[in-house]
């Protein structure tokens, strides 16, 4: 019989499956990027903590092992101004990070956990996925931004695939999900999220990508993954399209290509499409597969392609793929 272990001798081996060096510090204050290591963590997105902690549309969390080898080999700080659930900062786990997102209670979210973890996991430990429960925080959320946040994250649980969607007046409408699981969180998951942003580097902020952006210095490592560009607009979906308009995909493009002028590796995931890889002149691009979770109708959900822009700073480890320019002559359609 295996011998039960207590709950230290747990915990002591869940920080040492975490502190793993995915990234170590080089002579020169740079981070070294383990490729190898990051991909086998990658690869099995439900064994390695910490993980995203909320379901979030767009998340990047089945395509890290596509976007790794395209990482620069080695960073100094990193950003990710459209945070989401992090799926590749919770991969990574750097020191230092600048994590922001538009939305307030996202990055409230964040901050809560970063210091109340235990507080939180003491409020959703009783909770089971429940219609009545949903329906409750969704129209009466409780007083206090702990309880607010722990409801925050309930509701994420259990609505309708994980979506994030306020009405005119700012207020959650996302219809219950009939969530499959029983388990409203990971704990443990909540508490390596929590040691992966207490980290004294990592800054939480809720602001538009451009004022994220501003400190960005040259060998910072820039992941910008903004809602993506889509033409029909009438969709469940596509409330992104009047959150990021055309008008911003240009605004980003132009900050992106900026910062790959000071120095800065930028990567950027977006729709795979012409118009939006002709803003990215000077940048790499390639395209990527993966299935599409966020149509109503599972019938409806297939394959999708994406498009990895990167600056051509960025050392790519790409073995025999074929990169081509964005906005260039070679285009690839
Ligand atoms: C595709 S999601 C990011 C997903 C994330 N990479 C992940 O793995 O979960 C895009 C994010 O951009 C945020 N956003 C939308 N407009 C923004 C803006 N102007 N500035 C900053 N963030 C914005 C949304 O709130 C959303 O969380």
């Amino acid at each position: 019989m295996p011998k039960k272990r207590n709950r230290r001798q747990a915990g002591l081996l869940i920080q040492q499956k975490e502190t793993m060096p995915f990234a170590s510090k080089g002579a020169n204050e740079l981070y070294i990027v383990d490729r190898n290591a990051l991909e086998a963590r990658a690869c099995s997105p439900n064994c390695s903590l910490p993980r995203p902690f909320l379901r979030w549309a767009g998340s990047k969390r089945r395509l890290l092992s596509q976007i790794i080898p395209l990482m620069p080999s080695q960073f100094h700080a990193y950003y990710e101004p459209f945070l989401g659930s992090g799926a590749l900062f919770f991969l990574l786990c750097p020191e230092r990070a600048w994590l922001s997102d538009k939305c307030g209670n996202l990055i409230d979210a964040y901050k809560m956990l970063k210091y109340n973890v235990s507080s939180i996991i003491r409020y959703l430990r009783p909770l089971r996925p429940s219609r009545n429960l949903f329906y409750t925080f969704r129209s009466q959320p409780s007083r206090g931004k702990l309880k607010r946040v722990a409801e925050f994250m309930y509701l994420n649980k259990t609505c309708w695939n994980g979506l994030y969607r306020v009405n005119s007046k700012g207020h959650f409408n996302v219809p219950y999900g009939l969530p499959s699981s029983k388990i409203i969180a990971d704990f443990d998951n909540l508490r390596a999220c929590s040691r992966a942003l207490r980290k004294s580097g990592i800054r939480l902020q809720s602001c538009d990508f451009d004022e994220a952006l501003t400190g960005v210095q040259a060998n910072d490592f820039v992941y910008l993954d903004p809602p993506y560009f889509t033409r029909h607009n009438r969709s469940f979906i596509d409330y992104n399209e009047t959150l990021f308009s055309w008008q911003d995909q240009m605004r980003l493009a132009k900050r992106a290509q900026e910062l790959a002028n000071t120095g800065a590796y930028v990567i950027v995931t977006n729709a795979n499409n012409r118009e939006v890889r002709r803003l990215y002149k000077g940048f790499k691009h390639k395209t990527i597969a993966r299935s599409s979770t966020l149509a109503s109708d599972s019938a409806c959900r297939g394959q999708v392609t994406e498009t990895v822009l990167y600056s051509p700073n960025c050392k790519t480890e790409m073995m025999g793929d074929k990169a081509y320019d964005a906005g260039g002559n070679n285009e690839q359609e």
